[in-house]
């Protein structure tokens, strides 16, 4: 776990500035930054300073006070057209994880429903708002281990992808907010960590956090994924998402559809533990997800080191689309989705 929170706002609204534990630099570095300005935090999101879904829309929330402080003595209208503008801007930072717009839409929200305050009074309004999504996210991430742990009950081994731990929220997690209950529960639970490439989310963020927990981990390359699978080492699957469509279908880090033709064809459990807030019910199917393409650089020069010849061309989507049909549950904070069909889903999401 984080030694502090891993995005926070620091200060009154007028003033203040969102801090973060700069992800690029760990496990080597612990590092935190101060944010002061709108581009501060859309290249933070953007270089996966802070990331992970969750924490990506709570860090887009306190950037939208960053960016509206220089015109808190404006008129309003000067105000909200800079508001339109920092929101418009803070969304092009990130397409996939549905959080963000779903944080920028409620700032927005704000806005429009509070007449008659003056710039001030408002950004007073958005600061409680931000302060709100990221206790809510607390809350969900707490509920979310509750629910999930009686999935990996009977489980000696469990397997992970990417990091979805307090790093990537504002609470304990998602996915790893049930292993750590699980943990809790059966202390010798082994848990097995994709290293997950290009950016090592996975060998850098999730071994460093259950390390830090006390949470006895593997650390395996992607590609062993499998094996261990065959070696039935785990009985249990379980990641998080980036956006899951109204039929279930949920994009998460790049590896994850992989892991899930795995699990199917050795018959293991896979889930996917999401808060609300990463559901996008606007969008029938994962087709409509939008993935993010990120630099090559990323898979020939990642961390200072050339790994293949000058020139490469490359391909490097940063996530994929689990089909529904290969999710056993979802695990969200108003209970487990199973079988994961539109149907449930609009039941327990309600
Ligand atoms: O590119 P990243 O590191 O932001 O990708 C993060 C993931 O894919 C996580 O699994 C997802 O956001 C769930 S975080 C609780």
């Amino acid at each position: 776990m984080p030694a502090q929170s891993a995005v926070a706002w620091i200060g009154d609204a007028s003033s203040g500035n969102l801090r973060l534990i700069d992800q690029t630099v760990l496990p080597v570095e612990y590092r935190e930054l101060n944010l002061r300005t709108v581009e501060e935090v859309w290249e933070a999101i953007k270089a996966l300073r802070v990331r992970g879904a969750p924490a990506i829309g709570v860090a887009a929330a306190y950037g939208v006070i960053v960016g509206t402080q220089s015109a808190l003595s404006a008129a309003r209208p000067e105000f909200d057209a800079r508001l339109d503008q920092v929101l418009t801007y803070l969304a092009t930072s990130r397409p996939t994880a549905v959080n963000l717009f779903w944080a920028l839409d409620r700032m927005r929200r704000v806005a429009n429903a509070t007449s008659g305050l003056t710039s001030a009074e408002l950004v007073d309004h958005l600061l409680a708002e931000a302060r709100r999504i990221e206790l809510e996210d607390r809350e969900m991430c707490a509920a979310i281990g509750r629910h999930g742990l009686p999935l990996l009950k009977e489980c000696s081994g469990v397997l992970t992808h990417c990091n979805t731990g307090g790093l990537a929220t504002a609470g304990d997690g998602t996915a790893l907010a049930v292993i750590f209950a699980a943990a809790r529960d059966n202390p010798s639970l082994q848990v097995y960590a994709d290293e997950t490439r290009p950016l090592l989310q996975g060998a850098r963020l999730t071994a460093w956090e259950l390390m830090q927990r006390g949470v006895p981990v593997k650390l395996i390359c992607d590609s062993m994924a499998g094996w261990v699978m065959k070696e039935r080492r785990v009985q249990a699957v379980i990641v998080g998402a980036d956006r899951i469509a109204a039929n279930g279908d949920s994009a998460n880090k790049i590896g994850t559809y992989s892991l899930s033709v795995l699990a199917r064809a050795h018959n293991i459990p896979f889930y996917i533990a999401a808060p609300s807030s990463t559901f996008d019910l606007t969008i029938q199917s994962g087709d409509e997800i939008p993935i993010e393409q990120r630099a090559s650089a990323e898979i020939t020069n990642a961390f200072g080191r050339q790994t293949a010849p000058d020139g490469c061309d490359t391909y490097n989507p940063a996530f994929d689309v689990a089909p529904a049909e290969n999710i056993t549950a979802l695990i969200t904070e108003k209970g487990v989705i199973q079988p994961v069909t539109k149907a449930q889903i609009a039941r327990v999401l309600e």
